[in-house]
């Protein structure tokens, strides 16, 4: 028992945080997830988890990867091993060069910042450009993790609706407006082009062209993340943002989901005056990004077919994705919709009338089937009514077993509501209007396809 440590060893009294005046006011929006407690029962084998992001790099040819991680401390170890640049690796950043290139981005290797994973460049960016109160235009829903990272840097998120093709133009013209109008100031907007987290969805071309026409009439920054690009299933993939305007668009690109997440290599790739600024917000928080992963990322592309490995991995998800389209297909109560992805690993969920994934999350762990809430995916409360669903780990099989409980889920929720009614849901989405936000994926096409 206790008694029996030594003062020395014997736990102090944790409930109480002694230091809690002490921190900076920008930590008060670091809050825990009140969902994590119950992801470490998700985690279970018995639980067919939907939540996580985690890419499945079960297909990676470890001895390939090995006997090049090898090669690389017997031919370059003593270099491998030092600190490095700020800026990273020219070896990386020109190999970097090439795999944007697939995305018709034309860059040279001086205007590329290496970073600890793009959740990294989505610090370093925030750090330079937002002051406390400055606003991010973020898509509704928008990724978790940057998010957080708004959140840290104490920014006002504000939510812009989407549709089938992403963002919506005429909601996003509104939103500057309405902002301006009000006097805020607007540093960015930080879209997710391709196959979105949470909502699966990709902006076509067009949409794209018509995005950077309203930032340029607007003068907006545009920050662009796209880890996943490469991982389309059908067609080749659409030109990056920044392919059609170089001087308006940050780029953030990353080898997670390409090559492997623990080597924690991911990229800006920005105008030159905001290169130098990331170069030196880079160097005071790392001294310089892993030299040792960077060397083994260019050493695995330069001697691997890494884009047949990116076909691969893309088959892989296509698989994955089927597989919970058949699902919800045959398993979702009546009233449910959701996207269907042509890439990248997740899909949008909006559940019917009065029912709030957030608070079934614990019946679904029960009913041994794990989602993130759509709450989890807006700055303001919104998104009780959504959920993402994730198909990059589990087998197929594994993925249609977890539709099948989720649908029962579903319908016992539906029938407790018929018996004691519902709750409501909050937020604000600019482009919403009248309408609720909650229909943007009705559109044909987009549903149940
Ligand atoms: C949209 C988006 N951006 C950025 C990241 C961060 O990825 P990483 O830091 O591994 O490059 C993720 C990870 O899931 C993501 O989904």
């Amino acid at each position: 028992m206790n008694d029996a440590l030594p003062d020395r060893l014997r736990r102090q009294d944790t409930r109480l945080d002694s230091y809690v005046d002490r921190y900076a006011a920008r930590t008060h929006g670091m809050t825990a997830s009140a969902i994590r407690a119950l992801f470490s029962v998700a985690n279970r084998p018995e639980v067919v988890s939907l939540a996580g992001g985690m890419p499945n790099i079960a297909d990676l040819p470890l001895d390939v990867v090995g006997a090049t991680l090898g090669q690389l401390v017997v031919d370059n170890g003593r270099q491998a091993m030092q600190y490095g640049s700020g800026q990273g690796e020219p070896l990386i950043r020109e190999a970097i060069c090439e795999v944007m290139r697939l995305e018709g981005i034309s860059a040279h290797p001086d205007d590329v910042t290496v970073t600890v994973g793009s959740q990294q460049a989505l610090d370093l960016v925030t750090r330079i450009f937002c002051d406390p109160g400055d606003v991010v235009l973020c898509e509704a829903p928008s990724y978790v993790g940057a998010l957080g990272v708004f959140r840290a840097f104490q920014c006002e998120v504000a939510h812009i609706a989407m549709d089938e093709q992403g963002l919506d133009p005429g909601a996003l013209r509104e939103a500057i407006t309405a902002l301006r109008a009000a006097g805020k100031t607007i540093k960015f907007l930080y879209t997710i082009p391709n196959f979105h987290n949470p909502a699966g969805v990709t902006q076509s071309a067009e949409r794209r062209m018509e995005l950077l026409a309203i930032a340029e009439e607007a003068d907006l920054l545009v920050v662009e993340d796209n880890p996943y690009g490469l991982l389309g299933f059908d067609a080749e993939p659409t030109p990056a943002m920044r392919s059609l305007n170089e001087d308006r668009v940050v780029y953030l690109g990353s080898f997670s989901k390409t090559f492997a997440p623990g080597f924690r290599v991911g990229w800006v790739l920005a105008p030159h005056a905001v290169r130098e600024k990331l170069v030196l917000a880079q160097e005071s928080a790392t001294l310089c990004p892993p030299v040792f992963s960077q060397f083994a990322i260019a050493s695995y592309l330069a001697n691997h077919d890494w884009r047949g490995q990116i076909k691969i991995f893309s088959e892989m998800y296509r698989e994955r994705r089927d597989a919970m389209m058949a699902g919800l297909r045959d398993h979702m109560p009546l009233g449910t919709t959701w996207t269907k992805p042509a890439g990248g690993f997740f899909v949008w969920v909006t559940l019917p009338p009065g029912l709030d994934s957030h608070a079934m999350l614990a019946r679904a762990v029960t009913a041994r089937v794990a989602y993130v809430p759509g709450t989890a995916f807006y700055a303001d409360g919104f998104g009780s009514r959504h959920m993402r669903l994730s198909y990059c780990f589990p087998t197929p099989a594994r993925i249609i077993e977890g539709t099948r409980r989720l649908g029962e889920v579903l319908e016992y929720e539906i029938t407790v509501n018929e018996t004691f009614g519902t709750g409501i849901d909050v937020g604000y989405t600019y482009g919403a209007g009248d309408r609720s936000p909650l229909r943007m994926y009705e559109a044909p096409g987009a549903n149940q396809a």
